[in-house]
């Protein structure tokens, strides 16, 4: 094994500010061979994730990412050798891979997947953004037929799911996204009902616009302003699912909150309710019975962003930070 090289991005440097190029490092390093229990993987496809960013403040649902360490990230990948039983080479797994081509685990921190054409589909709608949408929106937002619902970073990976499966459900769908061209492609291809660009400048008036009889269920993947809006154009016993921050994660965060916290809340007796999606894994068939009828009857559109290269892996990160993508991000090695 040692003929071959394994080529990996390290985290040379927390970023204190805004996540650059310079933070990263390519490096090299031996393969390990599999001990007892472990297997060997060749790395096909890295998830690139907002939450790739926020491991880097510190420990949260997962140990923080330190300075001089392979960066975390999920991948999907082909096992190689195994010293596993269950694992042979040649099977696809789910786990940890970290940003490099190689990586030997133990065998307890994979999860098999099934063998499906295309692969990238295991880390987009069938992956963790799909079952994150599916059990945020169906499980903690609890959407009925007829109400409002409003989803931000509606463009993202997670928020294009959960938009169109408030759509199946029956619901008014708005989206929260970063620029009239991505709030078009929301209405326009994805069946959205109207679309708020956040970055206009008068987000408060066109969400009223956009959801007139206000928000039933909120979808918050960003927290802070888009938070703080929304939470104002509550209806009474609407319910907001917690999926993430991103508006937090790039840089220092904000010195407050969103205001109406916890005002609103008992005003409006509304439920807010944080999810991590691995709470809901032993649901994962349910969920994935769901989704894989929905792409099939066309209800689903699933939409991805591949981009070619390991070195191209930081720079793929900044740019979903900043708002590049549509739909799920990931690198092919
Ligand atoms: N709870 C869980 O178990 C779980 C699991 C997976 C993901 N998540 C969370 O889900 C959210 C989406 O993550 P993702 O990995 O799927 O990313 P993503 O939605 O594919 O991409 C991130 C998008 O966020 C938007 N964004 C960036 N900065 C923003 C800001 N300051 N304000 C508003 N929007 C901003 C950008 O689009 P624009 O062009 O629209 O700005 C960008 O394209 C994250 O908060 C993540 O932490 C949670």
């Amino acid at each position: 094994m040692s003929e071959r090289v394994n080529r990996q991005i390290l985290l040379v440097q927390k970023p204190t500010g805004k996540l650059g190029a310079e933070h990263f490092a390519m490096s090299e390093a031996a393969i390990a061979e599999p001990k007892d229990g472990e297997a060997l993987l060749r790395v096909r496809y890295i998830s690139l994730d907002a939450a790739n960013r926020a491991w880097m403040h510190g420990a949260t649902y997962r140990a923080a990412v330190e300075p001089n360490t392979v960066m975390a990230g999920g991948g999907i990948a082909e096992v190689v050798a195994s010293k596993a039983p269950g694992l042979a080479p040649g099977d696809i797994v789910f786990g940890d891979t970290g940003w490099q081509d190689y990586v030997t685990v133990p065998a307890k921190h994979l999860v098999k997947m099934p063998k499906l054409d295309p692969m990238t589909h295991l880390l987009s709608v069938y992956g963790i953004a799909g079952l994150t949408a599916y059990f945020g929106l169906l499980d903690v937002g609890k959407p009925k037929a007829g109400e409002t619902v409003v989803v931000s970073a509606a463009a993202g990976s997670v928020g294009s799911i959960v938009g169109q499966v408030a759509g199946i459900m029956g619901c008014r769908v708005v989206g929260i996204a970063g620029g009239a061209e991505k709030c078009h492609w929301l209405t326009s291809e994805l069946g959205f009902d109207a679309a708020v660009d956040y970055k206009d400048g008068a987000m408060f008036k066109a969400l009223r616009a956009a959801a007139p009889d206000g928000i039933d269920v909120y979808f918050d993947n960003v927290g802070g302003d888009i938070l703080e809006a929304c939470l104002a154009q509550m209806n009474n016993r609407g319910r907001i699912a917690c999926c993430g921050a991103i508006s937090q994660y790039d840089g220092v965060p904000s010195a407050h909150g969103p205001r109406g916290v916890p005002g609103l809340i008992v005003v409006k007796r509304l439920v807010m309710q944080g999810f991590i999606v691995m709470d809901f894994m032993d649901r994962r068939d349910e969920a994935l019975r769901d989704l894989q009828a929905w792409v099939a009857a066309g209800k689903l559109r699933v939409q991805e962003d591949v981009i070619d290269g390991l070195e191209n892996t930081p720079r793929a990160l900044i740019g979903l930070l900043a708002g590049e993508n549509r739909g799920k991000r990931m690198i092919r090695l």
